[in-house]
Order: structure tokens, then sequence, then C-alpha cells
């Protein structure tokens, strides 16, 4: 740990308190009901389209998002978290969270079990970038993939899917995106052309776009710095390179878009920072965000299983980021239910305890503090704390075996036995 610099000379430094690395954060109640809020949300959705939640590892063998996310893309070749473990292994904390998932189906054989292969996840993920608003170290993720579809329709419906729960969560105003960033047999003749225009503006290139101009041109177009975005912006278009495969394929996906009412724009630059898509790609942005203005992203990759020595497989999928939907969602945390405990004496305390076991056992939130407290300042406290009712536990009410229960909204009070003010608080 730092030490904080003596303020006199002379005197002791003391150590610094620990904080947070750059780019994570505490989600703190207050927030957190808004998270769980919309994890609740996405669960419900998703699983209306028979997806089920398969959770993945935090740290993964570092050469399956080598191979998998891609090697020439920004997220290896610069923003990984990677690690050597007590045993020599290079580990890396998961990036994205796709290749996972085409990990997992492998490992447990997941397309011989006749389920359809519809996965969702939530979690951490970690990049190492340079932390802005709206991007973060560790940021997360609300992910969803589909295999064994090769049919564009399903690229349509997870647009669709993740509307719906943009709908619930009260996020308006965004604009739909989509591409076609074709396969292996159209991409190379596409990288060609880009490879020829990017060599004729080389020295007016970034030195890093100038690498990619030779590994990958494509990749030209994630960089992020403005001249080298308005240089990309005249390069040759996706759109005139595709094959007769994808283009039809592309036809379909904008044919299911209209099906389904989703207004769109084909944006031919969008070709995603990460190496393994094919055919769709699309995203979901937000103009209220800023700079960092895509609230999801996603496409097709119907290579990866196959390259990662498993069976031929498509995929398709999309991953949400959570802390920029929430920047832009109007939720509300939903409205809890309190029930104080004011006890009186250590007999109260004693009959307070198992008071509060019975009514938490009935469902009901009760909240009691073991400070010796008189009944003004147990009420002062009751009305801090915003709670809905104060359950009197004193001497009288002991001996009598009648409580009494009043609702702070009201004023009104009752009086009775526990399953009578059970009652009491389920009617109002
Ligand atoms: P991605 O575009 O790299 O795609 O990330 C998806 C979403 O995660 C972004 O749209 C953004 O909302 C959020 N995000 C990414 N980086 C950060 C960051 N540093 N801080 C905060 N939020 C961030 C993927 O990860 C792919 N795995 C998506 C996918 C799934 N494609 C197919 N299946």
């Amino acid at each position: 740990m730092t030490a904080i610099k003596p303020e006199r000379p002379g005197a002791k430094a003391e150590p610094a308190p620990p904080q947070a690395i750059k780019g994570t954060h505490d989600i703190l109640p207050g927030e957190v009901e808004k998270w769980q809020a919309l994890e609740r949300l996405a669960r419900e959705t998703f699983e209306l389209y028979r997806f089920r939640e398969l959770r993945a590892p935090v740290f993964e063998p570092t050469e399956l998002f080598e191979k998998g996310t891609g090697a020439t893309s920004d997220v290896v070749t610069k923003e990984m978290y990677t690690f050597t473990d007590r045993g020599g292994r290079s580990l890396t904390l998961r990036p994205e969270y796709t290749p996972s998932v085409v990990r997992a189906i492998i490992e447990h054989r997941l397309d011989l079990e006749g389920a359809p292969m519809r996965y969702y996840f939530m979690g951490p993920m970690f990049r190492y970038d340079k932390p802005q608003k709206g991007r973060y170290r560790q940021f997360h993720q609300i992910d969803i993939e589909v295999f064994g579809e090769k049919d564009a329709a399903v690229d349509a419906e997870i647009v669709d899917m993740a509307h719906a729960l943009l709908g619930k969560l009260g996020v308006t105003g965004t604009e739909t995106l989509v591409n076609s960033v074709g396969c292996r047999a159209c991409r190379p003749p596409y990288s060609a052309a880009l490879r020829e225009a990017a060599g004729k503006r080389l020295a007016d290139l970034c030195p890093d776009c100038r690498r990619k101009a030779e590994a990958n041109p494509l990749r030209i177009f994630d960089c992020k710095i403005e001249a080298c975005r308005e240089i990309a912006a005249a390069f040759p278009s996706i759109q005139d390179f595709i094959c007769r495969e994808c283009r039809e394929h592309f036809g379909e996906l904008l044919a299911s878009l209209d099906v389904l009412g989703i207004p769109y724009r084909v944006e031919p630059r969008l070709v995603r920072g990460l190496d393994y898509y094919t055919k769709t790609t699309f995203e979901i942005v937000s103009p209220a965000l800023g700079a960092q203005n895509s609230l999801l992203g996603g496409g097709r990759y119907d290579d990866m299983m196959k390259d990662f020595g498993g069976p031929d497989i498509c995929g398709t999928g999309f991953a949400m980021g959570i802390e920029r939907v929430l920047s832009v969602a109007d939720l509300r945390a939903p409205a809890r239910r309190l029930l104080y405990v004011a006890h009186l004496g250590r007999a109260g305390r004693e009959a307070g305890l198992a008071l509060a076991r019975f009514f938490r056992g009935s469902g009901v939130e009760c909240l009691m503090e073991f400070k010796d407290r008189g009944m003004k300042a147990h009420f002062g406290r009751a009305n801090k704390l915003g709670a809905d009712w104060v359950l009197i536990v004193g001497e009288d009410e002991m001996a009598k075996g009648r409580f009494g229960l009043k609702a702070m909204a009201t004023g009104r009070q009752a009086d009775g036995t526990r399953e009578e003010l059970l009652a009491v608080i389920r009617e109002s």
C-alpha cells in the first residue's frame, strides 16, 4: 500500500486508504437495485425466446481469445488482462464472452443434447482501455448467443429481442445499424482493395493503422483517431464486394427486420472490432451516450466453432453493456415495505428477535437494530429509514402477548397477536 506523505516534517506517514482500481466501480445499494431490475427483465425476456443461462469462468487460457476474438483485434493486441499463473500458464480475464460459450459447447458436446442452443449470460468483462465515460476496465455485459441457425431471420429475431428488452428498460431514441462483413470467400478480395486504398494514404495514417493495413486492413475502421476515420470513410465499401450468398443472406436479414417492423440503417463501415464476424453485423446505438454510443453490438460468426476444432456449427449473438444501458434507462427501483422492530429492555429484545423471525418467515422485510434505544429514539430512527410500520415490543406488550403496530404514513395504531398484526400488514 502506498503511504501518504506526512504533512509535518517528522510526523509519521499514514498508510493511504485502499481505493478501487481506475476504470472499476463499486455498485452500491441505491444503485444496485437498478442492476437487479435490469437483470430480472433480461432473464424474463430471454427465457421467452427459450434462451437458457450458461455461466463460464472469469478467466480462460489466453489462446482462447487470441484464436476466437482474433489476433489482429484491438482487444487482443492492446486490451487484455493477461497474466501467468503459478503453474506457468498464460491466462486472461475474459474481455468478452463469445469464445467462452463456444469452448463450453465443444467441451460438453452441448450440440448433441438436442436442446435449442440458445444461451445467455451476464457478468463482468475486462479490457485495458483508457477509462472515460461509458468505457471502463471492468464493465458488465449481458450476452446472448444462438447456435446452429444459418437463417438470417434469427439475426433479425435477436435484434428484435434486444429491442424488446430495451423497451422494457425504458430506453428510447435508439438507432439500429446493420451491415454484412462477408465471408471467407468474399473478404480476401475486399481486404486486398482496402490494402490498396490504405497503401495510397499510408503516410497520413497513424502508426497503428499502418500496421493494420498490412495485417488486417478491415481493422482500420476500428481506429478512434479522427484523421484515420476521415481517410477510412473514403475507402471502398464492403457492400460492393460481398458474394452472392452473403448478399442474399443480407437481403433476408433486411426483409426479416421489415417483417418485424424494426427501422434500421445500413452502415457499410460497421465491421465491429472483433475478427470473427461473418455476414451479419449490427449495433444499437444511442445518441444520448456521447462518444461511446454503442449500447449493444453483435453479429454472426459461422467459423469459430469449426476453427476451435469443434463441429461445424454457426453462431450469432450480441452483447449489451450494462453500464451504458443503465445510463439511458428509465428504471425505478421497486417499492419495498419495511417493518421496524422497536424493542425495549432485555426481554423486549429477546421477544423482538423471535417476532422479527416470524415476520420475515411470512415474507415481510423486517429490521431490528440491537441498540439500546428509548421508544422516542426508535420512532425517530424508523422515520429516518422510511419504515412503513413500527412493531412495538415493550414489557406491557409482552405481558399481554399482544403487540402494537403503528402505520407510519397514517399514524393508525393496531394492537394484536403477531398473527393478527401480520394480517393487518398484508391487508394494507
Ligand atoms: P463488443 O462490441 O466488443 O462486442 O461489446 C459489446 C458491448 O459491450 C458494447 O456495445 C458496449 O455496450 C459494451 N462495452 C464494450 N467495451 C466496454 C467498455 N470498455 N466499457 C463499458 N462497456 C463496454 C462483444 O463483446 C461481442 N462478444 C458481442 C457478440 C456476442 N458478438 C456476437 N456475440
